[in-house]
């Protein structure tokens, strides 16, 4: 029988936090800006950030529309734009603190919503307090931004902490942000159209060619978004560079990059089937899950529509995508 459809890749943005220059100390915390029962604008001092709607705090809302797509079990995690990996530690831990809560909020009003938490990574000690924290309230895993500040995955403190998580077995979900900006980026949503793939490309390399893979255990589970970035498809130069450079491109990895494709997963919402396909072919039909980014205008509706649209894909193939993979990854059984 098949399993319950997982969507790992979701996010909330909670209604009526606090003020969090009061709360947290600090100034020029977002802020939301509500227009109406249903419709709300993250704000970012007097800058509109990102319109949001009702599905971003009502599990009603998440509920209705994960049984229009199919979707059994979402996993919901913040927005990165609450990470606050910028800020004093003290401030970080205090917001981690009001957003997990608050998280929790809404996933107790079903079992269908599965709640994964922030930390403040830029102190690795609080970090690991706050997941145990998390964990202990109920809470199944964590989410993080790939890098922090100018300190990528491989950094001391993260990779500390990624141990953390597979001492403990919380799944770990890795989402771009903070992307470099600029003239040329600045526009088109290029930030997040090339900024996030490139992003991502670069944590997977930090993690091999950092050593990384070579240093934490292999039960760390670990999950990259949006396919991987543009990592999967640009493998092989990887590995051509490590072969041909490796004077300088093997860093402190002990084998190519391809050779630790087995230690991390990614979701699937790349929209174009001959993309998931290249995902399956170059990563194996074990390491991709349904991901949807739901609820933002750049994530897939129906929530798992390209694995269900992927007509490459065996029937018990289709299953691990939709179902037993991300039941791997979260350490459930069903
Ligand atoms: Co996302």
């Amino acid at each position: 029988m098949a399993g319950p459809v997982v969507d790992v890749h979701t996010h909330l943005v909670p209604k009526g936090w606090p003020d969090l220059a009061a709360r947290c100390g600090g100034t020029g915390w977002p802020w939301l800006r509500v227009d109406s029962e249903r419709a709300a604008m993250i704000m970012v001092g007097e800058t509109e950030f990102r319109p949001i709607g009702a599905e971003a705090w009502d599990a009603g809302t998440r509920l209705a529309d994960m049984d229009a797509d199919g979707v059994d079990v979402q996993v919901v995690s913040p927005t990165p734009v609450f990470f606050s990996y910028d800020r004093p530690a003290d401030q970080a831990v205090k917001v981690a603190r009001v957003f997990n809560d608050l998280t929790l909020e809404l996933t107790a009003k079903s079992d269908r919503l599965v709640p994964f938490c922030q930390v403040p990574l830029q102190d690795p000690e609080a970090a690991c307090a706050e997941l145990d924290r998390c964990l202990a309230d109920g809470h199944a895993g964590v989410e993080i931004g790939n890098h922090v500040g100018d300190r990528d995955l491989d950094d001391a403190g993260v990779v500390m902490f990624l141990r953390h998580c597979a001492e403990v077995g919380a799944p770990v979900f890795v989402h771009p942000w903070d992307m470099p900006g600029g003239p040329r980026l600045d526009r088109w949503m290029a930030r997040w159209l090339t900024g996030m793939p490139a992003e991502t490309h670069l944590s997977v390399l930090a993690l091999v060619l950092g050593g990384v893979f070579d240093q934490v255990p292999e039960t760390l589970r670990l999950c990259f978004a949006h396919g991987g970035g543009s990592f999967p498809f640009w493998l092989g130069r990887a590995d051509n560079a490590w072969r041909r450079r490796g004077d300088v491109v093997r860093g402190r990895s002990a084998h190519p990059p391809s050779h630790y494709v087995g230690r991390f997963s990614v979701d699937s919402v790349v929209f174009d089937p001959a993309a998931l396909r290249l995902l399956v072919d170059v990563l194996g039909d074990d390491q991709v899950m349904v991901g949807s980014d739901y609820p933002y205008p750049l994530g897939e509706r129906p929530a798992g529509r390209v694995v269900h649209e992927a007509d490459f894909l065996g029937a018990e193939q289709r299953d691990k995508l939709l179902s037993g993979n991300a039941l791997r990854f979260l350490g459930r059984t069903r």
